[in-house]
């Protein structure tokens, strides 16, 4: 079995606009830590799997969309780690599946589909009830793995790089790595969350949630960017592709299509509006997902790679 690299490499990024502008762009290699339960979704997972074990469950059950990458991590890592795993799919079974969900089932997943209404109420006690009914007892993973757990294993992108960063950037979807971050940070640097949909006011408040349940505090020193969302999650434009296929040809690093390509291309466009102080330490988180442009290349998307 292919062990997890912990810790993740650290990777001095170098372009000649960094060194104009005067700033140092270091990236996190979690894409690296496995090639099936990368990036955020191993630190979510990681303390979740040894807490389930623990508790002696034999299952696992968690929730999300036909192109998740917690769905996907979430197989890899039952199949990987003897587990049994229930994925629950908000919305109709589709005639043909998503390559995500392909692969879910292949790694033995069972997957239940739900209509977006009953989706809604996923965490009512008597549809879980029904849950437990249909599938036996299960260890419940909140959507995109994000409880307390997750942040402790999210923490340790910090431990692992210290915290000598003026500004850290992550991609932001529930918030629950960026709330790890927050509470491993406790109030220094600055936090950068990328987000992929245009308004989501209540992500805020979740991060907020988050780190209250996990630490006791909340934090001030993070903001949410939402200026580079190339119009929300299963949107890319040709710009953003090919963006995608020079950062690569120039780091030797793959971005996956939904989180860290426009995250680094809002990041890119910042440095260039010189937004950041000659100085400036950046850590940029690459979050992995790359199992992502299965989907793209699914809907024959323009791509090159
Ligand atoms: C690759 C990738 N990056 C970032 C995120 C966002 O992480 P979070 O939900 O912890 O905000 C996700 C979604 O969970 C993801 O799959």
């Amino acid at each position: 079995m292919h062990s997890p690299i912990e810790p993740s490499p650290l990777q001095l990024l170098r372009d000649e606009v960094y060194t104009e502008r005067g700033v140092e762009v270091y990236m996190k290699r979690d894409d690296m830590i496995h090639p099936l339960i990368q990036g955020n979704k191993w630190r979510k997972l990681k303390y979740n799997l040894e807490a389930a074990r623990a508790a002696g469950y034999r299952r696992l059950l968690t929730f999300g969309g036909y192109y998740s990458n917690h769905l996907y991590a979430t197989a890899a890592a039952a199949s990987l780690y003897g587990f049994e795993a229930v994925g629950v799919v908000r919305g109709e079974e589709p005639a043909a599946l998503s390559h995500t969900l392909q692969f879910a089932r292949s790694r033995g997943m069972r997957l239940k589909f739900v209509s977006r209404a009953a989706y809604e109420q996923r965490y009512d006690v008597s549809f879980l009830e029904m849950l437990r009914d249909t599938y036996g007892d299960f260890y419940l993973l909140p959507d995109g793995g994000s409880n307390a757990l997750a942040l402790r294993g999210a923490g340790e992108i910090i431990s692992e790089t210290g915290s000598g960063f003026d500004v850290v950037c992550v991609p932001c979807g529930t918030g629950g790595t960026l709330a790890g971050i927050a509470c491993a940070l406790n109030g220094s640097s600055r936090i950068i969350g990328f987000s992929p949909l245009r308004g989501n006011p209540a992500l805020v408040e979740e991060i907020n949630r988050l780190t209250r349940e996990y630490s006791g505090c909340t934090y001030s020193n993070f903001t949410i960017c939402n200026d580079f969302t190339f119009g929300g999650y299963a949107r890319w434009t040709d710009a953003l592709i090919d963006f995608v296929v020079s950062f690569e040809a120039k780091h030797g690093i793959l971005l996956d299509p939904i989180y860290t390509s426009k995250m680094m291309y809002g990041i890119n466009t910042m440095i260039r509006e010189g937004k950041f102080a000659r100085g400036t330490r950046l850590l940029c988180i690459h979050t992995g997902g790359l199992q992502g442009w299965g989907g793209v290349k699914q809907e024959k998307v323009k791509w090159s790679g």
